[in-house]
């Protein structure tokens, strides 16, 4: 990629150096043999970018490089002999590359993938007008789905991978322990399935605010002003929750409260499951007891697993809300300024989109 080219043109958000994104003229892709050209409509900025903004992914991500792994656009070109796309075509692009060959792959169970990767991450990825994608990776959206709301299809399908993983079914209680991004995506997917109580835990009022106004039927419990598991048992006659979501992503005491966890564990009813998502690294101290006294299990869930067929369903119906995941949206010409609101305001910002379509604004 030739990532300062005036005279061939799109223009894409590049990350020219850590911690410094510029809105630059590089080479448009073409159409590649086997692809579709995509213009890219809105992306959507993730913690891993966040990650990958500071230069805390080097050296697996390198400058320059055009970030995005979540995004949506329409297919602008189709390479002669590709079926199925047409130009026009509202598409969400699945970011994740598995290598197929590993064990995990053979037994079918891509996330575990050895050497996974992303568009966007450890290549160039969709904060930019145009890219060429082959249709393997891609997933036709309904015109009448907002293009913003495509741009949410990514952590949506992750929200959906982690209720699937965890099995939640009708009538299941619920509790997330993290009312952020990932949070909010699991409690969009879980009101597909049950709409029985869902307690949202954090430490920001703000965040905790979010799901309660979207949806019935949730609690928020701010876990630095009470206790969660005492709170949970209360509501539940002493029961605990059916099911418990871990997707804040450390292990640190709050005031010598319990760690996250922990927490979950000691939510849950008897024979009930865990499911993990947090990717902290410090291990999270637990008893081992209190998991086996209830024969309760704890599984984990990483990215997604073809879920994106079933967030597109879920918007086209109208079940999900994508509106609560917005906070809001920037040019993409602004995507630098993106990455600073979100490190100066967490607690008000979940998703930033990125607006990168080409008409007039650049
Ligand atoms: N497994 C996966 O597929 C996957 C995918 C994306 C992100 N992640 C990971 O999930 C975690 C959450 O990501 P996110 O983007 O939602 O982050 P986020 O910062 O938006 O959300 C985390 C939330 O946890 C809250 N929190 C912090 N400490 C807490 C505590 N002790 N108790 C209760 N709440 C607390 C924060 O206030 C915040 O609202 C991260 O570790 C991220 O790396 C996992
Ligand atoms: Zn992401
Ligand atoms: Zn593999």
């Amino acid at each position: 990629m030739n990532y300062n080219n005036k005279t061939n043109g799109m223009k894409a958000a590049v990350l020219t150096e850590y911690n410094k994104v510029e809105w630059l003229d590089v080479k448009k892709p073409t159409c590649k043999p086997g692809e579709v050209l995509i213009e890219v409509t809105y992306g959507c900025i993730c913690g891993s970018d966040q990650h990958i903004h500071k230069g805390e992914f080097h050296p697996r991500t390198k400058t320059p490089m055009i970030m995005g792994h979540e995004f949506g656009g329409l297919v602008v070109e189709v390479a002669n002999g590709v079926e199925g796309w047409a130009v026009g075509d509202k598409v969400a692009p699945d970011p994740i590359i598995w290598c197929g060959k590993c064990p995990a792959c053979l037994k079918g169970h891509y996330p575990a993938c050895t050497s996974l990767k992303l568009i966007g991450i450890d290549s160039d990825g969709g904060f930019a007008q145009f890219i060429s994608l082959p249709p393997s990776m891609l997933y036709k959206v309904p015109a009448n789905i907002p293009d913003e709301h495509v741009a949410l299809v990514e952590v949506l399908s992750i929200g959906c991978h982690a209720k699937n993983r965890a099995n939640v079914k009708e009538g299941d209680t619920i509790v997330i322990w993290g009312s952020g991004k990932v949070g909010l995506c699991i409690l969009e997917a879980v009101r597909t399935v049950t709409d029985n109580t869902v307690f949202m835990v954090d430490i920001l009022e703000s965040r905790l605010a979010i799901g309660p106004k979207y949806y019935k039927n949730v609690i928020a419990i701010n876990a630095s002003k009470e206790n969660p598991v005492e709170r949970i048992k209360a509501e539940t006659e002493g029961k605990g929750v059916d099911i418990a979501f871990e997707a804040v992503g450390h292990a640190h005491d709050i005031d010598g409260l319990i760690n996250p966890v922990r927490g979950c564990i000691q939510s849950v009813c008897g024979g009930g499951t865990v499911c993990v998502l947090g990717l902290g690294n410090e291990p999270a101290p637990i008893v081992f007891k209190e998991l086996i006294w209830k024969e309760a299990k704890i599984v984990s869930s990483r990215v997604s697993h073809g879920e994106f067929a079933e967030a597109i369903e879920h918007l086209k119906n109208g079940r999900f809300k994508p509106e609560a995941l917005i906070s809001q949206i920037l040019h993409g010409s602004q995507t630098q300024r993106g990455f600073e609101i979100l490190d100066e305001n967490p607690a008000e910002n979940i998703k930033i989109l990125l607006d990168f379509r080409s008409d007039g604004m650049n």
